[in-house]
């Protein structure tokens, strides 16, 4: 007994430390409360304090950070506004600038000087002012009696009431966000910018290298950047575009290292990861790599076969379909490898092991101590309808494209039926751009072929109890493409010249044909039952678990000694750091940390979709014409770090130990892509393009140097 004890407890040593050293590098941290971590920093190589990373008073590194169109990050690099963002990032922009003329996707396009910049209606960049720990003000009054209903509806009141008392510049907004579940809030102060104009971007054989083949995984050859400038009013302040704006003058930008990035060099992102679920016990874990993953990997798998197929046999259908596609295939490749990473690091397990520690720490608290089991069973109860809500999501709002306008047509009954033809004449004005919009990228026969695919994987696959008795009737069976045709036979809805005459004729005749409409009949049919089946149930038992994950979250904080906690990612400015690093591809081998130029002349195919490789960057390959960005006669293109990073931090700057610009956030490897749920930091690293390949690919492939000459390029290594 006592031999076996003695065995045992080294092992639960060297296992406890482990998780303390391992979880070294997780964390994504809310930057005004860094001072906590400055030592372990320090210790890593940083040679910065907090207050340089975020500071209220004087110019930090946070000012140079902003939140790009709303989804992505971007950063300050010059003392005139110039931004840094992913060329994914910029692509909706790019692609609205681009024609048969001037195809700037195709091409590539450099503004020389800062007339020949183009502007961009709608993309908006937001400048963070300060962020302030609200939560002795919002929670005033809150007690755990209160209904999930009426603790938000106090919540809101008090924060309200704040939001009055305190005083903000006219053009700034005040924002109050949840974090850890709702046991603390923080107030955003925000500076939105709407004059931004696009200054460059590599064409797509540089900046889409690899295409959705390469996507999430490394070695990667991607130059994923593109440029743009924020433009302000004479004060330099907010304006709306005016020729008359001047370019946006920081508190502080960027400086651009150009000694390159070691293995073990400290590495820090900064930006706006969108959301994350790194609490959620082993149950919900478990959720979602059984039940939510599989089948979303499943029907999306099936449609991007079907569209796969229809893009090799014709150009036009490629050109149709690659932005869909690339947004379908994206997150399909993702849950994949999510789910081989959590069964590669047994996260399941592992998070029943920790569990198995808080468990042994609130054991006999009244308080704590049946929270975990009570969330287990509430998880118990949610998953089939998650399971539901895929099938839903996937097929009827997502990837069975005639769906869409299906439900513009519901919609256009019912504001009729509300608001008669005054309704009726609001949204269809909206509706045909939208309907024509549809129609320039829409291929009849390949959506055929997805709808019969997937409604058939619904009525099969679906749970019975949560779907329509209707559905499984009639796409079960060996009837789904007999019942396809007939059904894409009698809708109007596949006609484009059709929809419009009756859209801009009598709203009453209009609305009678859409309401006998086949599809529009479908449709309704579907999100009805998924409405009183599914959707309801779900919400219910979604805010039980939201009150429960607030009890577990303060628990965890309360219970589990000398641990810092990160709240989740929730769209708000975070810091994360780490180092740069490769990782174990299996036993034997290892991924190196670095990619080279000779690396995606390896990969060149040449005129490939994916991997066609621009003559003039061939050229400077055969000549080795690297100028100062290149190492030993080499061009560095990527590298990886085990930095904690997910959607929303692509743009994200990487920044080295004393606060320059080391590489360009854009992606995760694949086997890693489960850090939303459980990150090891063993195999989870971010993939970024090397500062250096960015400045080459400007100054040398462009010859753009005015735009490197605004730039301030700096030797930290030297000194
Ligand atoms: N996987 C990266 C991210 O989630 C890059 C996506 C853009 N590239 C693509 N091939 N779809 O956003
Ligand atoms: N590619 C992602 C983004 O667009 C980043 C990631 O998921 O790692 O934000």
């Amino acid at each position: 007994m006592t031999v076996k004890k003695l065995h045992f407890i080294p092992l639960l040593l060297a296992f406890i430390f482990s998780f303390n050293l391992l979880s070294a590098h997780e964390g994504m941290w809310l930057p005004h409360l860094l001072k906590q971590l400055e030592g372990d920093m320090q210790a890593m190589g940083m040679k910065m304090s907090a207050e340089d990373i975020y500071s209220v008073n004087s110019g930090s590194l946070k000012d140079a950070i902003l939140h790009f169109g709303g989804g992505c990050t971007g950063s300050i690099i010059s003392s005139s506004g110039l931004v840094l963002t992913n060329h994914h990032c910029g692509y909706g922009y790019i692609q609205s600038h681009s024609s048969i003329e001037n195809n700037y996707l195709r091409d590539g396009f450099w503004a020389k000087t800062k007339d020949q910049e183009l502007t961009n209606p709608g993309l908006f960049v937001t400048i963070i002012r300060r962020i302030e720990d609200v939560t002795e003000y919002a929670l005033v009054g809150v007690h755990s009696g209160l209904s999930e209903g009426k603790r938000q509806s106090l919540i809101d009141q008090n924060l309200n009431a704040y939001k009055a008392r305190i005083k903000v510049k006219s053009d700034e907004a005040v924002l109050f966000r949840p974090i850890y579940y709702g046991n603390q809030y923080i107030m955003i102060v925000t500076l939105t910018y709407t004059d931004i104009r696009l200054v460059g971007t590599p064409p797509e054989s540089i900046g889409k290298f690899g295409s959705d083949t390469d996507n999430w995984m490394w070695p990667r050859h991607t130059g994923d950047f593109s440029l743009f400038r924020i433009y302000a009013g004479p004060d330099n302040r907010p304006a709306a575009y005016s020729t008359d704006n001047k370019p946006y003058q920081p508190v502080h930008y960027l400086p651009v290292s150009l000694d390159g990035v070691e293995e073990g060099d400290f590495t820090l992102v900064f930006g706006f990861p969108g959301s994350t679920q790194e609490y959620i016990p082993a149950s919900g874990i478990s959720m979602n790599k059984d039940a939510i993953n599989p089948p979303r990997i499943a029907i999306r798998d099936t449609a991007l076969q079907i569209l796969n197929k229809g893009m090799r046999a014709a150009e036009k259908v490629r050109l149709q379909y690659a932005s869909k596609y690339a947004r379908v295939a994206n997150y399909w490749k993702k849950w994949i490898g999510q789910n081989q990473g959590l069964e590669r690091t047994n996260a399941v397990w592992k998070k029943i092991l920790e569990q198995k520690e808080f468990r042994d720490n609130v054991h006999g608290d009244p308080q704590y101590e049946d929270i975990l089991p009570r969330l287990d069973s509430l998880y118990g109860v949610l998953t089939p309808y998650m399971k539901a809500s895929q099938y839903y999501g996937e097929v009827v709002q997502r990837n069975i494209e005639i769906f869409a306008l299906a439900r513009y047509m519901s919609t256009l009954i019912h504001r009729y039926l509300e608001n008669g033809d005054e309704g009726f004449m609001a949204y269809r004005d909206r509706l045909i751009p939208a309907v024509n919009g549809f129609f320039k990228d829409y291929q009849v026969d390949l959506d055929r072929q997805v709808f019969a695919a997937l409604m058939r994987m619904y009525a099969v696959e679906g749970d019975p109890e949560l779907t329509s008795v209707e559905l499984i009737q009639q796409f079960s069976s060996g009837q789904a493409a007999y019942r396809t045709d007939a059904l894409f036979a009698q809708t109007l809805l596949t006609d484009q010249d059709g929809l419009i005459r009756l859209l801009e004729g009598s709203p009453e005749a209009a609305v009678h044909a859409f309401a006998q409409d086949s599809l529009v009949i479908w449709y309704d049919a579907l999100s009805r039952t998924y409405g009183e089946k599914v959707a309801g149930p779900l919400s219910k038992i979604q805010d039980e678990i939201d009150a429960g994950m607030r009890l577990y979250m303060a628990a965890l904080m309360d219970v589990t000694k000398g641990k810092k906690f990160y709240p989740d990612a929730n769209s708000t400015l975070r810091v994360t750091y780490g180092k740069v690093e490769g990782y174990p591809m299996n036993d034997t081998t290892r991924y190196d940390y670095i990619t080279w130029l000779d690396g995606v002349m390896e990969k060149y195919v040449p005129g490939d979709y994916e991997f066609d490789v621009p003559e003039r960057l061939r050229q400077l390959y055969a000549s080795k014409d690297y100028g100062p960005y290149g190492e030993n006669g080499k061009m560095p293109v990527c590298f990886i770090g085990s930095n904690h990073t997910t959607g929303g931090n692509s743009g994200s700057p990487t920044i080295d130990a004393e606060g320059n610009l080391i590489g360009l956030n854009f992606d995760r490897v694949w086997e890693g892509t489960m850090s939303d749920l459980y990150f090891d930091p063993t195999i989870c690293r971010n993939i970024m393009v090397d500062a250096r390949y960015i400045l080459f690919i400007i100054d040398k492939y462009a010859e753009a140097s005015t735009i490197v000459n605004e730039m301030t390029l700096v030797h930290p290594k030297r000194n």
